[in-house]
């Protein structure tokens, strides 16, 4: 089974969120479960400088201006995945974040960067591909950056039939980001005129990458069962609810995997010490870590709430914002990692200034901190208004941090909230709460704290926590599955 997976991000090499982790771990995975994966990403000098043994394989001729040559090279990620990458420098020659300029905002030619990304993974069903001796049976996109492949090979079999069709999968990561550009756009991106309907690339007037994806791929999935019910609402669907609706056969969630190689306390290189299920002993002195990193009073009684995010509206943390005065009332302790709206990041380094023997804030991206947080806090706040999987709660329970979460999509999924059925038969790993508002969310810390105060069913928790299985082998598994029915 070849399978090519088109993306846009891959950890350690570029990562903005959690598309990245899943990239860096889904891959190999597969290969353990019998697949032969390869990476298709854009030739970011990131990309280029982190692959080893890269060489030539093939030239890419595109119909697209600014790339109308590019070169496809190959290597090997640090997990031995074989990764090819798109070396187009006018278009990818550029540091730091993928998306965005030095400005914050989205480079202006986008849509022509992910196009071509696009146009090299449908390169591989043409009669001509790069390689002769590897054509994949299955083209894996991956988000809006990637929704032109499937378009490209029902749209251009000019330049894309092959000897015969590989299937095609799109995975939706987050429906919000959707690539929309101006229709006066189809000519440049090699798209003929008659796709552009409803029945085609049309989005509300624009040509949509993931509107086109969702609409041309053979299957589509997304990352949690409950994202996948909720994006055939209106609430959630994005105006894409009636084509997913429609498509509901086709449309499958599978919930993320956990890379424990990288997510495990037990042998995690950057945190303070060492911890198990089995002793716990050495969170103690992550939590102290954690204080004195931030400054915060050394309590260790204290319970520690914590936030790891980018901060954008969906991820409801002005909830916490509106909240995190109550719960320093009740002895509570905050540490906000993240960065994103400025209005945000604003309004934490205030409540920092306000509390600053409880309220920790540190703006900006920090791989390794990120670790130190997830194994210092008592517990790990996840209240986002909608959240297609989420990763850092299941790290956080890896962690015995346990999650408090909004019940909405991946988050629904993945933790138990600790009712008292739950409670009583041990399978509570943490909290939820469902109305997005600081009440519901104050709430909800209430109950965690009155279980704080009890430290033998709160250690109770915290090893059923820890001791869930939430690995890539069983996502892994579902994603064959999906694979082998698009083979004839
Ligand atoms: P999303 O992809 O929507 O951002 P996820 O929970 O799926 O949400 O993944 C977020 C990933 O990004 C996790 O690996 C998390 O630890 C990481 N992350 C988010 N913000 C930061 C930050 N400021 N510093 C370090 N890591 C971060
Ligand atoms: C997106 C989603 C997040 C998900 C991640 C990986 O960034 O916002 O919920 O965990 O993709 O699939």
């Amino acid at each position: 089974m070849r399978v090519l997976y088109a993306t846009s991000e891959c950890y350690p090499l570029v990562k903005t969120g959690g598309l990245a982790d899943v990239s860096a771990a889904l891959p190999p995975a597969l290969n353990a479960a019998g697949a032969d994966v390869r990476l298709l990403l854009p030739g970011y000098p990131a990309v280029l400088n982190g692959l080893s043994n890269l060489h030539e394989v093939g030239d890419l001729i595109t119909d697209l201006p600014g790339c109308d040559r590019a070169r496809l090279l190959l290597g090997r990620t640090a997990d031995g995945v074989l990764a090819y990458a798109l070396d187009a420098p006018s278009l990818y020659n550029r540091p730091g974040n993928p998306y965005l300029g030095p400005d914050g905002r989205d480079w202006p030619d986008n849509a022509q960067r992910f196009a071509a990304l696009a146009w090299a993974a449908a390169g591989f069903a043409a009669h001509t591909s790069y390689d002769p001796w590897w054509r994949p049976d299955v083209l894996h996109g991956h988000d809006w950056q990637t929704g032109l492949i499937p378009a490209y090979l029902t749209l251009r079999p000019d330049r894309f039939g092959g000897p015969s069709r590989p299937g095609t999968i799109l995975t939706i990561h987050n429906i919000a980001y959707q690539g929309n550009v101006g229709p006066w756009m189809l000519g440049e991106l090699g798209l003929p005129a008659s796709c552009f309907r409803m029945d085609g690339v049309e989005y509300y007037g624009n040509i949509g990458f993931l509107k086109a994806g969702c609409y041309y791929a053979d299957r589509l999935t997304t990352v949690s069962p409950t994202y996948a019910h909720e994006i055939q609402t209106p609430e959630h669907g994005t105006g894409l609810q009636g084509l997913l609706a429609g498509r509901a056969a086709d449309l499958s969630g599978i919930l993320n995997g956990v890379d424990y190689d990288i997510w495990d306390p037990a042998r995690d290189p950057h945190i303070a010490a060492r911890y198990t299920p089995d002793d716990l002993g050495g969170k103690d002195a992550c939590k102290a870590d954690l204080q004195s990193a931030f400054g915060l009073d050394r309590r260790p009684d204290a319970p520690l709430a914590a936030v790891v995010s980018r901060l954008t509206w969906h991820k409801g943390l002005d909830l916490v914002l509106d909240a995190a005065s109550h719960w320093v009332g009740w002895g509570g302790q905050l540490v906000v990692l993240g960065s994103g709206d400025p209005a945000s990041e604003a309004g934490f380094r205030q409540l920092a200034q306000q509390h600053p023997q409880s309220v920790g804030v540190r703006i900006g991206y920090d791989e390794p901190l990120s670790h130190r947080i997830q194994a210092g806090c008592d517990l790990f706040l996840v209240p986002s208004r909608s959240e297609p999987c989420g990763l850092t709660q299941m790290y956080a329970l890896k962690y015995g941090s346990l999650p408090l979460v909004r019940r909405t999509g991946g988050l629904a999924d993945s933790i138990i909230d600790a009712n008292p059925a739950a409670i009583a038969d041990g399978s509570a790993t943490g909290f939820q709460f469902v109305a997005p508002t600081a009440q519901e969310l104050l709430w909800s810390l209430r109950r965690a704290i009155a279980l704080y105060r009890k430290p033998d069913r709160w250690q109770a928790m915290q090893r059923h926590a820890m001791t869930r299985d939430l690995g890539w082998r069983g996502p892994a598994e579902e994603y064959m599955e999906l694979y082998r029915g698009l083979v004839p």
